[in-house]
Parts: C-alpha cells; sequence; structure tokens
C-alpha cells in the first residue's frame, strides 16, 4: 500500500459514508448508523472540516477520520473546548495495514497546531492507548451522564494540556440524537448488506457499560 493522507472535501463525502458503512458494518451492533451520524455531525457546527482527513492508496479512498468540537463543563458550569475524535474508520479491505494510525496520528498532530489543549474519543482501549490515549477518568473527566466510562479516554495535545480541566465532557448532540426513521430514510439509498452477530458486538456490550468509579 502506498498511503497518503490529505483533507476530505464535499466531492468525497459520498463515497466516505459508503466506506463508513462498510467499516462499522455488523462491528458494535447489529448493522451500524455511524454513516448516518457522520453524514449529520458534517452539517452541525462543531464540525471541524479542517480535521476531516481521508486516506488514499493509490487514488482511493480507504479510510477516514473526523473531528468535531466539544466541551468539557467543570463544575461551575463553564465550558472548556476539547475536541471529539471519530467516526475513524478504514474500508475493511485495508484493514491491519497502518491505514487506522497514520489518520489519528495526522489528525493529532493537526489539532495541536490548531491549539486544542486536548481530544476525548470513546473507543476502546486495546487500540487508542497505542496512541497516548489514556482513561478520561485520570484527568477528572467523566461522560455526560456524570459516569467514568472505560470507553472514554482522552489525550493532551499541549503541555498539561488536561491539567486544570475536570468534568463533564460532552459532545455534538449527533452522536445521540439518530432518529429510527430518518436513518432508514438516509441508508435507503446505500448498499444494503446482511445484518448479523459478530463477537465484536458483545465487547463492544460491555465496554460501553464498564465504568471505573473515581
Ligand atoms: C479500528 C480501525 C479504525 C483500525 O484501523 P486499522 O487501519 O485497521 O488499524 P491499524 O492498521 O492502524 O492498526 C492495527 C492494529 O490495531 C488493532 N486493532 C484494530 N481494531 C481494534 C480494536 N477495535 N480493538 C483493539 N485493537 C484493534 C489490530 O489488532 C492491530 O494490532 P497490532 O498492531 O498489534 O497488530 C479499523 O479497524 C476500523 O475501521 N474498524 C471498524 C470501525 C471501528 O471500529 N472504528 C473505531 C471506532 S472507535
Amino acid at each position: 500500500m502506498a498511503i497518503s493522507i490529505r483533507l476530505e472535501t464535499p466531492a468525497d463525502y459520498r463515497a466516505v459514508e459508503e466506506l463508513t458503512k462498510r467499516a462499522f458494518w455488523n462491528v458494535n451492533t447489529l448493522g451500524c448508523k455511524e454513516h448516518y451520524v457522520l453524514h449529520l455531525l458534517r452539517e452541525d457546527d462543531a464540525f471541524i472540516p479542517e480535521l476531516s482527513l481521508v486516506a488514499e492508496d493509490f487514488g482511493s479512498v480507504v479510510g477516514h477520520i473526523a473531528a468535531s468540537r466539544a466541551m468539557v463543563e467543570d463544575q461551575e458550569g463553564k465550558p472548556h473546548e476539547v475536541l471529539c475524535i471519530g467516526p475513524l474508520s478504514v474500508d475493511p479491505v485495508a484493514q491491519g495495514a497502518g491505514v487506522g494510525s497514520d489518520l489519528m496520528k495526522r489528525c493529532l498532530e493537526l489539532a495541536a497546531e490548531m491549539g486544542f489543549c486536548g481530544a476525548f474519543l470513546f473507543g476502546d482501549p486495546r487500540y487508542y492507548t497505542r496512541f497516548g490515549f489514556r482513561p478520561a477518568e485520570r484527568y477528572g473527566v467523566c461522560d455526560s451522564e456524570g459516569a467514568f466510562a472505560v470507553a472514554l479516554m482522552g489525550i493532551p495535545l499541549t503541555e498539561n494540556g488536561l491539567k486544570d480541566i475536570r468534568g463533564r465532557f460532552v459532545e455534538s448532540s449527533c452522536f445521540s440524537n439518530v432518529a429510527d426513521e430518518a436513518y432508514a430514510e438516509f441508508d435507503s439509498d446505500f448498499p444494503q448488506f446482511q445484518r448479523g452477530y459478530r463477537k465484536s458486538q458483545s465487547d463492544f456490550a460491555v465496554l460501553s457499560t464498564l465504568r471505573y468509579f473515581g
């Protein structure tokens, strides 16, 4: 593979959403909605086009990473801006070749250059710790419901960037406001795949309910 990373353009949107569906299909749940979440996110003020990157292999898009503005709200209700990373998708035919790693590293570099103090995401610690992400609990950051979720991880992007930021991580509502009917209409225009069980769904169910007691 000869991977190059570049900024996504509107001309990539459809191919990237199809890729996102292929990457996430049956991974975390039966089917997936991540391609619709990405579609909604692009329309949201929180979306950051300068951090929406595609990975190309000889001209074909094989991976994508998105990022959006989020906040950590402290005990006084004061918001501190941070970055939310995701979705991160690599075409199943290109997985395991370093594409996801290249996209993540470049996104973190650019985010640091843009001055973000830190980034957070929900994901599998077995993957994201390799980039320097650590449990958000370590930074005193819980999820929007006040729980120290194991899947919520953070990384400072400046020296001591997350030192004085403690509170609730609040991401764009696009990640949670996914109406079933609107999703079904959106997805009807995409290639259709069979829903089916994969072990990763059980892992996801466990991971997404695990909590630290901070
Ligand atoms: C997760 C994903 C982005 C990784 O991209 P990739 O290009 O395949 O990953 P890389 O080649 O950079 O890294 C491969 C390594 O990551 C590991 N890895 C990949 N996905 C993992 C996961 N969900 N949990 C733990 N480890 C994982 C591989 O085992 C491999 O480990 P090794 O380096 O020890 O051999 C990609 O597999 C993907 O799109 N998956 C489906 C969608 C998804 O789960 N996205 C992330 C949501 S949080």
